[in-house]
């Protein structure tokens, strides 16, 4: 190994992986390129939009600003941990079925800052949930219907009664009437 590179191992989805990379080099290039974990976006790469918010430790972080060295031993998620295209989990089914994005560039990122958040705040207020999805910006959707799917995924999760929701009735009671 040239002495410019370092050998890191890091916990990303549930998985060790080994990568030999430089120093310098940031974790969110170190998923998409070394790992090829592409879901997780840049953009300005200067902690400011979000779109490379991924979860270290159960929280959200900025991958953009932090060395992929600084992230061995903690316990990384990005979007890939969530679900698959074929079976999404319950927050990418709300941001789908509330039109909560549109071009996606800043899907990622909203998905796992707000995973992140339902999991520290489970019943969380509307203002709660806006002032959370403010840390990252999407220019596409104006926020709302990011914000009526975190707060529809947190009544689902709870069981609780969402029918003040105007996409209530979209609400599959099961998978066979998802699919049907
Ligand atoms: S790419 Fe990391 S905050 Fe914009
Ligand atoms: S959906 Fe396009 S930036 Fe958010």
């Amino acid at each position: 190994m040239s002495e410019n590179k370092q050998l890191l191992t890091l916990q990303v989805n549930g998985e060790d992986h080994e990568v030999i990379c430089d120093p310098r080099m940031t974790l969110v290039d170190v998923l998409r390129h070394e790992l090829f974990l592409t879901g997780t976006h840049v953009g300005c790469e200067h902690g400011v939009c979000g779109a490379c918010t991924v979860l270290v430790d159960d929280k959200p972080a900025r991958a953009c600003l932090i060395f992929a060295a600084q992230a061995e031993g903690r316990v990384i998620r990005t979007v890939e941990s969530l679900g698959t295209p074929e079976e999404l989990n319950d927050l990418q089914e709300e941001f789908s079925r509330h039109h909560g994005l549109q071009c996606g560039f800043c899907t990622p990122g909203m998905l796992m800052l707000a995973e992140g958040f339902l999991a520290e705040e489970p019943n969380p207020s509307r203002e709660q949930v806006r002032e959370c999805i403010s840390a990252n910006l999407c220019r596409c959707t104006g926020y709302q219907t990011i914000v009526d799917a975190v707060e529809c995924t947190s009544k689902r999760r709870q069981s609780a009664d969402c029918s003040g929701c105007s996409f209530a009735a979209a609400v599959p009671q099961n998978k066979e009437e998802n699919q049907a």
